[in-house]
């Protein structure tokens, strides 16, 4: 985030102050991107006019305690917190100004894809800043509602992990037939990623099946990959997965009763 911000001059370098509980850490960000470090959160929050939370779900807690009553009045608090509902933040720290946002880690390059939503606290100024701040990482979406936040936490914050597994499942196949790895891995890479324009960047949309139909001639290669696929339960792996992704994320913030897609529903008569 402090690269994006940088590189977008979204906020100068001496603009930005950074927290962490490691000094050695804090230091050398600060000497790789002249930000002003501290080793206190309290007191980095009290100067600023937007205050970002990127600790772990379990550190959280013990954050919120030490920041309430640090952060001004007017402040934004932005939340990159996976499963941290609005409400607990606005609560523990005492300040009703909340962003609430799911980046994924392609931010890291500015190719992130990132959910948010904010308290009605937020005003449209800070709603502005949030959507620079959040540009610093990728594209960004904001939905009115909160609910949302937990899904896009199971499906584009967790979905690298999913891309990078089938990724490295295809080079080892690969591998398996008997490319070197080197080979193997710019075949699948440039394969995922052509894959991906080759769907995105059309002029006219298309559902996905269809894009898979092209490639399945009858009796070809794909037809014999897919029925394996398909057999293998690949489509039911995927959608549990990023289920019990959901589920955790539910569990993280205390947020809801969580349930699996193939649990019977409860018999309401
Ligand atoms: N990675 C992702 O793709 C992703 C996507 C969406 C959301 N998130 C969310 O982003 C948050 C951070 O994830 P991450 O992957 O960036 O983890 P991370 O690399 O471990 O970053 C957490 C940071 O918090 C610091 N920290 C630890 N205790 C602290 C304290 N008491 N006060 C202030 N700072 C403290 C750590 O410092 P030290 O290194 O010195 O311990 C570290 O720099 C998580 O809540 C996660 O759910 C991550």
């Amino acid at each position: 985030m402090i690269a994006g911000l940088i590189r977008n001059q979204v906020a100068p370098p001496e603009g930005l102050l950074a927290a962490g509980p490691r000094e050695a850490r804090v230091l050398e960000l600060s000497k790789r991107y002249g930000i002003v470090p501290y080793t206190d959160n309290a007191a980095a929050a009290r100067g600023g006019d937007v205050v970002v939370l990127s600790v772990k779900p379990q550190r959280l807690t013990n954050v919120i305690a030490g920041l309430a009553g640090s952060i001004q009045s007017g402040a934004l608090v932005l939340s990159i917190i996976a499963g941290a509902s609005i409400d607990q933040i606005s609560q523990g720290l005492r300040h009703p100004a909340v962003v609430r946002s799911m980046p994924n880690t392609p931010a890291q390059i500015g190719e992130g894809i990132t959910v948010w939503t904010a308290s009605p606290a937020v005003t449209e100024l800070q709603r502005q800043m949030a959507g620079q701040i959040l540009s610093a990482l990728g594209e960004h979406i904001f939905l009115e509602e909160e609910y949302y936040l937990d899904m896009a936490t199971a499906l584009s914050g967790t979905g690298p992990a999913y891309v990078f597994l089938f990724t490295e499942a295809m080079v080892d196949a690969g591998v398996h037939l008997g490319f070197p790895r080197r080979i193997a891995e710019q075949l699948v890479a440039q394969t995922v990623r052509g894959s991906v324009d080759y769907y995105t960047k059309r002029d006219d949309p298309v559902h996905l099946a269809r894009l898979r139909n092209e490639v399945t001639s009858p009796g070809g290669t794909s037809a014999a990959a897919l029925y394996y696929l398909e057999k293998a339960g690949f489509r039911t792996a995927i959608s549990r997965a990023i289920w019990a992704a959901y589920e955790r994320s539910l569990e993280l913030g205390k947020g809801g009763k969580s349930h699996a897609p193939d649990t019977p529903a409860q018999n309401n008569g």
